[in-house]
């Protein structure tokens, strides 16, 4: 996100953040810590907010509700308040995560109903910041993707591990639309530019089962299909239980932004060539 928003509108146009993972040009922000935000956002002046940052792990959330919510809900609330006072505008990014997954592909008008507390967190976030700022843009997404060598996507996932010849198990029974993070930062800009507000989808341009993702990605990258081991998610086990049949409609955002979103053969594409080091995919 911030790599496209100084590609668009200058080096010195967008700042970014960090928590436990500092790297030059970031500066420090807990969502954690209010009265931290408060200052940075009104120090800072910016037209727009982006709150990408989360307490991310959807089995964690289960196991820490407090962090859950000062993380999810109560910091996203704050930084909401403070663009408010500024006239800036936050965007939160959303999850497909707020539906329950048995009658997808949703569009931003279906009825919600999380079954995560990861779910219920990001949605109690959309309302807190909406509730303080009425011109907040509320982005949800879905299996987002990417070529980030030090990153834990899915792609990335598939990668690293065929990559060394493990087998990895995954879930034949969930269905999305996987986004490729470039295509979703370039739809951020897009909608912020458009002075869009309220709840937008934006996804990937096919909707595909997670294994058949997976067989995608290492078809591309050369890598044994064979090794991913097509399960079920109750058999996987995991804490959280996931929404099965979902993915989000972009209809809304293609008739604003008269474009489709990247499809996944496209996405896959352009994260192989970056791993070859073409910087420009
Ligand atoms: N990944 C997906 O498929 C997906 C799908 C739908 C929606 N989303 C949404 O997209 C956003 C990013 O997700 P992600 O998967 O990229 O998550 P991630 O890889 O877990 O990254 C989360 C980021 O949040 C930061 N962070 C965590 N706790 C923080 C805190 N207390 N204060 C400040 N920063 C904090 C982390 O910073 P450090 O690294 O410096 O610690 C990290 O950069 C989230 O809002 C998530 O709900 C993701």
């Amino acid at each position: 996100m911030l790599a496209e928003a100084r590609r668009r509108y200058g080096q010195g146009a967008a700042v970014g953040t960090c928590l436990a993972h500092p790297a030059p040009g970031l500066v420090q922000a807990d969502l954690q810590n209010p009265e931290e935000l408060a200052l940075l956002v009104a120090h800072i002046e910016p037209a727009a907010v982006i709150i990408a940052a989360a307490f991310a792990w959807v089995d964690g959330c289960e196991m820490d509700a407090e962090r859950t919510r000062r993380t999810n809900v109560d910091g996203p609330r704050a930084v909401a308040t403070a663009c408010e006072k500024l006239g800036a505008v936050p965007v939160l990014l959303g999850t497909d995560y707020v539906f329950d997954g048995e009658a997808g592909p949703y569009s931003e008008d279906d009825p919600v109903r999380p079954i995560s507390a990861y779910g219920r967190s990001k949605l109690d976030a959309e309302r807190a910041v909406a509730g303080r700022c009425p011109a907040a843009l509320l982005v949800r997404t879905n299996v987002v993707y990417s070529w980030l060598p030090a990153g834990n996507n899915f792609l990335m996932q598939v990668v690293t591990k065929l990559g060394k010849g493990e087998p990895m198990r995954v879930p034949a029974d969930q269905s999305n639309n996987p986004t490729y993070a470039p295509d979703l930062a370039a739809a951020l800009c897009e909608l912020l530019e458009a002075r869009a507000a309220g709840v937008w989808h934006f996804g990937g341009g096919d909707f595909l089962g997670r294994h058949d993702f997976g067989v995608a990605i290492a078809q591309a990258f050369d890598l044994d299909a064979s090794l991913l081991q097509p399960v079920t998610t109750q058999e996987l086990k995991q804490p959280a239980a996931r929404p099965l049949k979902s993915g989000l409609r972009t209809a809304r955002f293609e008739a604003l932004a008269g474009r489709k979103p990247l499809t996944s053969r496209e996405g896959i594409a352009r994260a192989l060539a970056l791993s070859r080091g073409d910087a420009g995919a």
